[in-house]
């Protein structure tokens, strides 16, 4: 490693050195969570089995966010071989879905009805990940992983104030079903933050599954109980909110471990998520974009949160969401053009959209023949608001694995409908296909996200890990629907262009742009979002044309995105440390100190 590379690497890791722990590090967005990885890893188990025990862990305490009725993606990093794999959990389709099931009448259902029906409930995959994963690199048994879990639900722990927010502002979610409302508003009244929540159902189901495995999730008496509840529908959609999920639906999931997708910034390599997630392509590709800018120099008008800055982040993001859009989907299900959307040439023609001295006319996807024979002209798709929840969190060990794992049940709440005598909540995660179906032979879309039988939606998660040299240094992700990828980014270059340690770039305000017609989302208005976004750079960008910025000289920077958790790594000395994101419970724990 050079003098700069290392000095670079030594600059992200600075605040954790100190601290540095030979054991290892949890960055989890809830304390009780957090606690469960640390304990496994103080038993001697590894970052795998860890992070198994947060997951069910993570379904005791923020239930409102991940668990065993969902689905998630796990990198997880090996130390000794430097092998780096995705363990994709993520839900699919039933045999029985098909591309019209959102519009059965030709018009879109509305979101907050399809997504609290037993229609929009995908089969789960996160039990049968946790169990691939430690299967394949954990160390430890799956009952021993289950243990915090079971003793969180059966002796219950104290709400916070995510989960008592999460819980009050539930837009009817924790209020539809009985079995739901039962537990997050016993006698009708909203736990609030303090309050002890047992949930003795949830502990049988996880001592059931610890007694006698995934089967009896995906085979057994659970089984059973998933299929009836997703039936579930509200009654405004009559049958066609009914679930379509079978029992042999459930008995044929089937996890996938998945290579990386390399990408390269200047100088540094990420290893991202590839489909059936847009996480990866979409972050490579606007970092791909705003390569050509120096978007550290100040001398040249850019550097942290400069107008210009922001202008071609955002111009980069409207640029790449809109390829998301067309062209990107579950790879398994249809070819996609992953090449050509990162050919240079491609990304040249792309860049060159992009003016300094104004916001453009909305872009559409671009055309890839020439880049990929299979590819054809494109056209909008209308995407919808993506949901803003999810959970991320890393764990790096003593021998130096790391995983960074996105977890989720889709929106908050997920589906709303708790499986009854099993204490567990379903996703709504079929509702990140596309509605109305897009794939038109006379344009050449290719529908590469319509609803399709065993098909995966599409995903937003990112799970990345970021390397040097060839070596990992950090391991990092957010929740946030389709801002995953931006709060990704905001990190990715406030670390490599804006010269910040992790904490830092965690901590500093982001910018996100998720759609082409480009309305900006930014952050402002809590102490540590630091530097901020001034009024005065606001009204630049609103002189460039852009919008969701409000009126002229106000603060139009109030929103909150993104949870972002870290591990880091000093290649050199093997010291690790962690970060993790204010804008939730932030919790890092360092085992052994
Ligand atoms: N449902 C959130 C995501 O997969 O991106």
């Amino acid at each position: 490693m050079n003098r700069i590379a290392r000095w670079l690497v030594l600059c992200l890791l600075s605040p954790s050195l100190a601290a540095a722990s030979p054991e290892g590090v949890v960055a989890v967005s809830q304390p009780a969570a957090a606690a469960a990885g640390a304990r496994i890893l103080a038993q001697g188990g590894n970052a795998i089995d860890a992070a198994v025990a947060v997951q069910f862990a993570l379904n005791v305490v923020e239930p409102q966010s991940s668990g065993i009725g969902g689905g998630g993606f796990m990198l997880v990093h090996l130390a000794k071989t430097g092998e780096t794999f995705f363990v994709d959990s993520r839900e699919r389709a039933p045999a029985l879905a098909r591309a019209d099931m959102f519009a059965p009448d030709g018009l879109p259902m509305r979101f907050p009805l399809a997504s609290t029906s037993g229609l929009a409930v995908g089969v789960p995959g996160t039990l049968l990940g946790l169990d691939t994963a430690l299967r394949r690199w954990g160390t430890m048994k799956l009952a021993d992983t289950l243990a915090p879990a079971i003793e969180l639900a059966g002796h219950g722990f104290r709400v916070n104030r995510f989960l008592a927010q999460d819980i009050a502002d539930d837009d009817g979610r924790t209020q539809l079903q009985p079995e739901t409302a039962a537990i997050f508003r016993p006698g009708g009244v909203p736990l609030a933050e303090g309050d002890w929540l047992v949930q003795p159902d949830l502990a049988k189901t996880l001592k059931l599954i610890a007694a006698r495995g995934p089967d009896v999730f995906y085979r057994g008496p659970i089984a059973q109980a998933i299929v009836k509840a997703q039936q579930r529908g509200r009654s405004e959609l009559g049958n066609a909110g009914k679930g379509r999920m079978t029992l042999a639906d459930l008995a044929q999931y089937r996890v996938t471990i998945r290579p990386p997708l390399i990408g390269h910034y200047r100088g540094w390599t990420l290893a991202a998520m590839p489909p059936p997630s847009a996480g990866g392509l979409t972050l490579l590709e606007i970092l791909k974009l705003l390569e050509r800018f120096p978007l550290g120099d100040t001398a040249q008008g850019y550097g942290f949160g400069s107008p210009r800055t922001l202008h071609v982040m955002a111009e980069a993001m409207r640029l790449a969401f809109a390829d998301r859009a067309v062209w990107i989907g579950d790879d398994d299900a249809m070819p996609m053009p992953q090449r050509a959307l990162l050919n240079p040439d491609y990304l040249a023609a792309r860049a060159a959209l992009i003016q300094p001295d104004r916001r453009m006319d909305t872009p559409q996807a671009g055309d890839l023949t020439p880049w990929e024979t299979a590819a054809a002209q494109s056209k909008p798709v209308r995407a919808r608001q993506e949901s803003l929840h999810t959970t991320h969190f890393a764990i790096v060990d003593r021998w130096g694995n790391m995983v960074s794992y996105t977890t989720t049940i889709e929106y908050t709440w997920g589906s709303g409908i708790t499986v009854p005598g099993y204490g567990f909540l379903l996703n709504n995660e079929l509702t990140d296909f596309n509605f109305m179906p897009g794939a038109d032979p006379a344009t050449g879309n290719p529908g590469a996200n319509d609803v399709a039988p065993f098909k995966r939606p599409r995903s937003s998660m990112a799970p990345l890990l970021l390397l040097k040299d060839g070596q990992p240094v950090a391991a990092y992700g957010s929740p946030g629907g389709a801002t995953i990828i931006n709060s990704v980014l905001n990190v990715t270059l406030d670390v490599i262009d804006h010269g910040m340690t992790l904490q830092q770039a965690i901590d500093a305000p982001r910018l996100s742009v998720t759609q082409a017609t480009g309305r900006i989302s930014c952050e402002g208005g809590l102490p540590f979002m630091q530097p901020a976004f001034s009024i005065a750079t606001q009204d630049a960008l609103r002189t460039l044309g852009h919008t969701g910025l409000g009126e002229t000289g106000t603060d139009g920077c109030r929103e909150t995105i993104g949870s972002v958790q870290a591990v880091v790594v000093d290649p050199t000395t093997g010291a690790h440390g962690g970060a993790a994101d204010p804008r939730r419970e932030e919790t890092v724990i360092r085992v052994g100190h």
